[in-house]
């Protein structure tokens, strides 16, 4: 007895790292443009404290990133015994150094550090990660706001693959300050894309799968690889996985393979649309990192 071979999987892969390239060359051409005019060369610093692996690399993305986009960019690097004290007078002189247009602390930070206190200190004028009240205040009200990158990645996949938003059903899964909570607000809002109905979900939601089966749009930023499965999932979705956990994997050179919270192989033949990991979210968050600093350079949120 012979079988018929299975239907192809029409899904198409969302990418991520092809489309931050594109940002990133339209990027470099508009800074070697001001330079060209005699304007100032946009400059991002970077604060890194200890040594976690993953943040070492996220930081040294970012600042190779700006080099490729003619950014200038400062590293600071601390030890884990840096007092919060400490910390907080160095994030007030980047407040106070007129050549840094935008600057971030990697989080996390050491557990006898405040990372509230520390996001509360930088001036929202510099604070290109998006991350402080005032940013998100103003995103929340509609005005214009320095947006965190890793939400606005995700709105600018959406709008560069030309897939429609407006009275789509978006589900979020996870309810960080990064991730789920602003990308849920930005989905609602009245612009393109937007215009979504927004169900948040989080680690207390009762029937999550069910909700999940109703998404047009899936949106998985908890945190727990390969989570989402294909039982979740509404044939014909779009899914976009946010999740970035490095799990062992003695294959890789490096012993560890990122994992996203998605189980790509039983998901993707579900989906319209889907995201990888890696090449999927991650590069577009470096990508609008490096826009809002261009942003922040042209004082074009906050006037100069
Ligand atoms: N840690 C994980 N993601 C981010 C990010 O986007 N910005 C900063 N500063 N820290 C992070």
């Amino acid at each position: 007895m012979t079988t018929a071979p299975e239907a192809p999987a029409t899904y198409r892969l969302i990418d991520g790292k092809q489309t931050a390239e594109d940002i990133k060359v339209e990027i470099a051409a508009e800074v070697a443009q001001r330079k060209a005019a005699g304007q100032k060369t946009p400059h991002l610093a970077a604060i890194l404290v200890g040594h976690d692996g993953g943040s070492e690399t996220y930081v040294r993305n970012k600042v190779l990133a700006c080099e490729r986009v003619g950014f200038d960019s400062t590293l600071l690097r601390y030890e884990d015994d840096i007092t919060e004290a400490e910390l907080l007078a160095k994030v007030e002189e980047l407040n106070q150094d007129a050549d840094i247009d935008g600057f971030i602390v990697q989080l996390p930070l050491p557990k006898h550090i405040s990372s509230e206190k520390v996001i509360e200190t930088i001036r929202p004028e510099k604070d290109v990660d998006g991350f402080h009240p005032m940013n998100i205040g103003r995103m929340v009200a509609g005005l214009p706001a320095l947006l965190p990158a890793t939400p606005s990645g995700i709105v600018e996949l959406l709008r560069r693959y030309g897939l429609v938003t407006d009275g789509k059903h978006c589900v979020v899964i996870g309810r960080s300050n990064i991730v789920g909570t602003p990308v849920s607000i930005l989905l609602a809002k009245n612009l393109e894309p937007g215009n979504c109905t927004v169900t948040l979900c989080h680690s207390r939601t009762r029937n999550l799968a069910e909700i999940t089966r109703t998404a047009d749009i899936l949106v998985a930023a908890l945190g727990r690889p390969g989570f989402v499965t294909a039982d979740m999932v509404r044939p014909g979705a779009v899914v976009i996985d946010v999740g970035t956990t490095r799990v062992e994997d003695a294959t890789k050179k490096a012993g560890w393979a990122l994992k996203g919270d998605v189980n790509f192989e039983e998901v993707a033949p579900k989906a319209s649309y889907i995201t990888p990991v890696p090449g999927g979210v991650g590069p577009m968050t470096i990508a609008m990192l490096l826009l809002n600093t261009l942003r922040a350079a042209k004082g074009e949120v906050y006037p100069r």
